[in-house]
């Protein structure tokens, strides 16, 4: 099928994070490291190899940090130009993002997901699009937007990434209502934002979306949804109805949220391993804490 390549997309990155106080009181959370990289440049790396273009990112007041990263750091390059240092020189030089490429909107008050992509509109313009969030990061072989990319080729409409979660845990989460299940990708007839009980299916979405403009049109309409916020969630479940083209997408790879703490420690540990300068002295204290904890029991 023929589909409109995406070439966009949108980091909403304007939540306030309370959940990391009292680091975010002047942190961003988007900034804070697994290992030595930020969270954004995992998000920005997987955006890059699905062959995004240009990344909109949708900020707030005391987001300065995370402009600034983006730009390029002269005198740090000026220091590394040097013998011995050109790996260093190499992983800030990898960062440097071309000029234009990125753009900023505000979001003026934390009014939800859904406004928080609303507020890209302009930007996004008339064409599908991809959203992602920076706090769900994921490990895969090969990227997880990427996949979705491939996907999204064959099917069109709308589609989010979507993982199994057991009955207990999925109120948190928005839930799919599966009409048809083709494998890796499944039609959806349903979604519900945080199911208090009786949760549609196992299929939890994730923050990986590709959607089309239609999406910023329902957006239009400002509805309030679960937890008084703008649900992107309930502006997707729209085009089930209108263009009957949502689908869930599961996707490889394993997700940490990193929005919480014990899902932030996790991550942590499986891409602290995943380094193989740091894998033996990591594994081995690893191992030395856990047989303290055992005899500690
Ligand atoms: P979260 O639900 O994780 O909220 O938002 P949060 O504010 O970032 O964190 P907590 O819950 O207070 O700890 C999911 C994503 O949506 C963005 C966030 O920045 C995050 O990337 N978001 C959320 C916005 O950009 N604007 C909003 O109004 C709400």
């Amino acid at each position: 099928m023929t589909t409109n390549k995406v070439t966009k997309a949108v980091f909403p990155v304007a939540g306030l994070g309370t959940r990391f106080l009292p680091a975010t009181k002047s942190i961003p959370k988007e900034i804070m490291t697994l290992v030595d990289r930020p969270l954004i440049q995992y998000a920005i790396d997987e955006a890059r190899a699905a062959g995004i273009k240009e990344f909109i990112f949708v900020t707030s007041r005391g987001k300065s940090a995370l402009e600034d990263y983006f730009d390029n750091a002269p005198e740090l390059e000026a220091a590394l130009k040097k013998p011995g240092k050109e790996h260093l020189l190499d992983v800030l030089e990898s960062t440097n993002m071309e000029s234009g490429a990125i753009a900023y909107v505000r979001q003026h008050k934390a009014l939800g997901l859904g406004h928080a992509v609303w507020c890209a509109r302009r930007l996004i313009g008339d064409e599908p699009f991809a959203v992602m969030l920076p706090d769900d990061v994921i490990a895969a072989e090969k990227p997880c937007l990427q996949q979705m990319v491939e996907a999204y080729e064959q099917t069109g409409g709308n589609m989010v990434a979507a993982m199994e979660v057991p009955p207990e845990k999925a109120s948190a989460y928005g839930v799919l209502s599966v009409a048809e299940d083709m494998g890796s990708i499944v039609k959806v007839n349903g979604m519900v934002e945080k199911p208090k009980e009786n949760p549609p299916s196992n299929l939890a979405v994730i923050g990986r979306y590709i959607l089309t403009p239609q999406v910023l049109n329902n957006l239009n309409r400002k509805k309030e949804g679960a937890g008084g916020e703008i649900q992107l969630t309930d502006a997707i479940a729209e085009e089930i109805d209108d263009s009957g083209k949502v689908y869930g997408f599961r996707f490889r790879g394993q997700r940490y949220d990193c929005g919480s703490k014990a899902g932030f420690l996790q991550a942590t540990v499986a891409f602290g391993l995943a380094r193989p300068e740091l894998r033996e002295e990591f594994s081995g204290y690893l191992h030395d804490m856990m047989a303290l904890e055992k005899a500690a029991q």
